[in-house]
């Protein structure tokens, strides 16, 4: 991240100075080359003026006149010459050059009417040189050229250069600087995380990653720790599930266990003894098949195997798990009685078998747990656009700090009661997580007259159907 930083500064930083650098040097050279031709332009009109190609003495003092006026206060070289490049002034007295040949490409250029400008390097520095012809009545009959040593101009662009250089160096420093700074705030709490999700990797979830702020680092670390915290929870539900279960099989196991040692060591048993003892492994083993038909029912609604839907009338179903459920009430002689308040859109998308099932094991509980002679209440009702299924007993009721706990896997109010009469303690949790596939929710308040009231709540179109 740092050398990413760094490397983007840099190449922004040299390409700027590059742009400067050559917009200054051009405007300064340009600037120097028109003010030279500005020069060379007046010298050559009035020179024209004056041009008497006659006497050259008497031109050559002309010419002095004008240099000195034009030139004074600069170190500008003029030279004059006549269409063969012999010069015929030169202000530059030590190279002595007044009637020799004086060629030089640009001169040459402006003899043939052109105005022309060029640079030379020499050991004395850059040199601008400009050109331009004498024109004396329409016809060219010599020619300026001007030369100014220009390396103060060169002398300003490297004072500048070195000054970019000094400061693009502070801004590199400074860019690294935030960078180590900011890829320290953002790298510290990464490191943290990486090794959480590690921990995590290895099975451990008691690791949580330290959050600072609100910032978006601060806001992963929460959304890290709060996966850590529900990972832990779901690994201890599966642990005591785990151990639940191996318990809950254990106990008919031991009962048949004893029941055939108890037949093995027993000398010359009746037929009655034995036929009482088998009936006994029996019902241990309808227990055994009971239990394990629970755990596979819930196995398959854990694995989220999808709703199998279809218009179901709810008064049916209703009405259907009553039936089924007659003979057991009978028994106990307890009374049910359907009450149907909800009009004529009686139909739900749901899953026919897996809502029969989370009814059917309510009132299984409700005749179970009411005493004989009880009476139970079923009422089909809407509320809210929601479906809703009450079932009333007038049983023992739940206290208050149980009625949350009643839905959570093998839990069993009085244990060794309800184990008694067969319970499992999975039935209300097959309920919930067949009500909770639909969208709906399963809860239970006191009935006004003592006694519980299971309320199933679901969608009227809990899925579309298939
Ligand atoms: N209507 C009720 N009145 C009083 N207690 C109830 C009622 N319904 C459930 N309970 C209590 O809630 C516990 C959990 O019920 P759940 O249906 O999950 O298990 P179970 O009835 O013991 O076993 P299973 O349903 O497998 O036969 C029961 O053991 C019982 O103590
Ligand atoms: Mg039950």
């Amino acid at each position: 991240m740092l050398a990413t930083y760094i490397c983007v500064t840099l190449v922004t930083l040299i390409l700027m100075c590059v742009y400067i650098i050559s917009v200054l040097s051009d405007n300064l050279y340009s600037d120097r080359t028109t003010r030279l031709f500005a020069k060379a332009n007046i010298i050559s009109m009035t020179a024209a003026n004056v041009w008497d190609s006659e006497d050259e003495n008497v031109m050559y003092q002309r010419f002095v006149d004008i240099m000195e006026r034009s030139l004074a206060g600069t170190s500008i070289r003029g030279v004059v010459t006549n269409t063969s490049y012999t010069v015929l002034y030169d202000s530059n007295n030590e190279a002595d050059m007044v009637g020799r040949v004086f060629m030089r490409d640009v001169l040459k250029r402006a003899v043939d009417g052109e105005q022309a400008e060029s640079m030379f390097e020499s050991d004395s520095g850059k040199t601008v040189t400009v050109s331009v012809p004498v024109e004396r009545n329409g016809v060219i009959v010599g020619g300026v050229y001007l030369a100014e040593n220009v390396s103060s101009i060169s002398d300003t662009i490297d004072t500048i250069k070195t000054s970019l250089i000094i400061f693009s160096a502070l801004i590199i420093l400074i860019v690294a600087m935030m960078s180590i700074g900011i890829s320290y705030i953002i790298m510290q709490p990464m490191a943290d995380f990486i090794e959480v999700a590690h921990a995590i990797s290895k099975g451990d979830f008691s690791k949580r990653a330290s959050v600072k702020g609100t910032s978006e680092m601060a806001q992963m670390g929460k959304a890290l720790n709060y996966m850590c915290d529900e990972l832990n929870a779901l690994d201890e539900k599966r642990k005591n599930f785990v151990s639940d279960v191996s318990h809950e099989l254990k106990t008919p196991m031991a009962g048949i266990k004893l029941l055939c040692d108890s037949l093995i060591e027993a000398e010359d048993p009746g037929m009655d003894t034995i036929r009482e003892f088998l009936g006994d492994m029996s019902e241990e083993i309808d227990r055994l098949t009971r239990l394990i038909n629970r755990l596979l029912t819930l196995s398959r609604l854990d694995a989220g195997a999808g709703l199998n839907v279809s218009n179901v009338d709810i008064t049916m179903l209703v009405g259907a798990v009553i039936r089924s459920l007659k003979q057991f009430s009978a028994e106990k002689n307890i009374s049910i009685d359907l009450d149907i308040k909800m009009g004529q859109e009686r139909e739900v998308t749901a899953d026919y078998d897996k809502l029969y099932e989370a009814v059917y094991n309510v009132l299984d509980n409700a005749i179970k747990y009411t005493p004989e002679n009880g009476a139970v209440h079923v009422r089909t009702t809407r509320d809210n656009g929601m479906c809703i299924i009450e079932i009333e007993d007038n049983g023992p009721g739940i206290p208050d700090d149980e009625k949350t706990k009643i839905f959570d896997r093998f839990y069993r109010l009085d244990d060794s009661r309800a184990r008694d009469t067969g319970g499992t303690g999975l039935g209300l949790a097959i309920s919930k997580e067949a009500v909770q596939l639909h969208g709906g929710t399963v809860e239970v308040k006191d009935a006004p007259e003592g006694g519980s009231i299971f309320r199933i709540s679901i969608p009227f179109a809990a899925a579309e159907p298939v």
